[in-house]
């Protein structure tokens, strides 16, 4: 079988993408009425993490367990990836020694040099470009709560960073809109988010116009990994751009509110909002881990 990598949301075809989120939901009802189900026995994944995490990390481990392999965890402090060993040897060497590799890095570059000299299938576990594990839990919980996602609106406030650009290569792929409100300076760069074309995005400068008409509102925090240095700027900057009660107001009736998390109360969010009746982020978190698994049955084994 052909290696198949996900390193950006449009790696997987229309089809392959639904056919994801289905075998998602059969592996989350399984799960949740205690069947066990090991496909993925004496196979090894190995995480790479060039950036903190508690729910990537925590997913595709307890993910991989449960499927009945074995998780390993490198990180870039403790491994020789630190010290400098090229990526392409790391990539040669680990392939060798397991079946599927996830990782979690800066430049999306990395993970492209590393794909191309791996023996086994590459996850993008996030990318200063890309988070498509996160949207394929968004849009499986989207689908969950409020059917398919074709012709639906999504309204992103904030930051237009890796969360932002994955939902912009979604809507492409799975036919939906998204209304993107940035502050100035932030905006959209359709080519770092590899957009085919305008299609499906709408921008607006007023967060409150573009969270019209939106069946979920969600958004991120002002600051990503690696742009720390920006924060005090990003403060000022982004101190009209919170989703707070006004904002899911204007919004449809029915609106969802998601966030990747982790969340900062108070600043891209209002407490009122993320903990509020319309906000499904525990769900959303969850279901990082029946998505993944489906994603790591596909990789490894095809169709089911
Ligand atoms: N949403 C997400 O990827 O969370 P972590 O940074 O905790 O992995
Ligand atoms: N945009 C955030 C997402 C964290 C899960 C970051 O890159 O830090």
């Amino acid at each position: 079988m052909e290696i198949k990598h996900f390193l950006q949301f449009n790696d997987l075809s229309t089809e392959e993408l639904n056919h994801i989120f289905a075998r998602a939901s059969w592996i989350k009802s399984q799960f949740k009425s205690y069947q066990q189900y090991w496909p993925l026995q004496d196979r090894t994944l190995v995480m790479i993490f060039e950036k903190a995490s508690t729910r990537t990390r925590l997913s595709f481990e307890a993910g991989m367990h449960q499927l009945g392999g074995s998780a390993i965890y490198l990180n870039t402090r403790d491994s020789q990836l630190g010290r400098g060993e090229p990526v392409e040897d790391a990539a040669q060497v680990i392939s060798r020694m397991s079946d599927l590799v996830m990782i979690r890095t800066f430049e999306q570059d990395i993970i492209e040099r590393f794909a191309a000299n791996s023996r086994v299938p590459v996850i993008n576990g996030l990318t200063n470009e890309y988070h498509p594990c996160q949207i394929l839990a968004d849009i499986f919980t989207l689908i969950e709560h409020r059917g398919p996602i074709k012709g639906k609106t999504v309204a992103w406030i904030g930051d237009s960073n890796n969360v932002c650009n994955t939902w912009l290569q979604a809507a492409e792929m799975l036919d939906f809109n998204v209304h993107v409100s940035t502050p100035p300076g932030y905006e959209v760069e359709p080519e770092r988010a590899n957009l085919y074309g305008h299609d499906h995005f709408e921008t607006f400068a007023d967060p409150m116009d573009a969270a019209k008409g939106a069946d979920l509102v969600t958004t991120d925090v002002w600051t990503s990994m690696g742009f720390e240095a920006e924060n005090a700027e990003r403060m000022r900057d982004f101190a009209d751009w919170q989703v707070d009660a006004d904002m899911m107001l204007a919004a449809n009736k029915d609106a969802l509110f998601m966030h990747c998390l982790p969340a900062h109360r108070g600043e891209e969010v209002a407490a009122e909002v993320i903990d509020g009746p319309q906000s499904v982020v525990w769900e959303e978190a969850e279901n990082r881990l029946h998505v993944q698994k489906a994603l790591m049955e596909y990789l490894l084994l095809g169709k089911i």
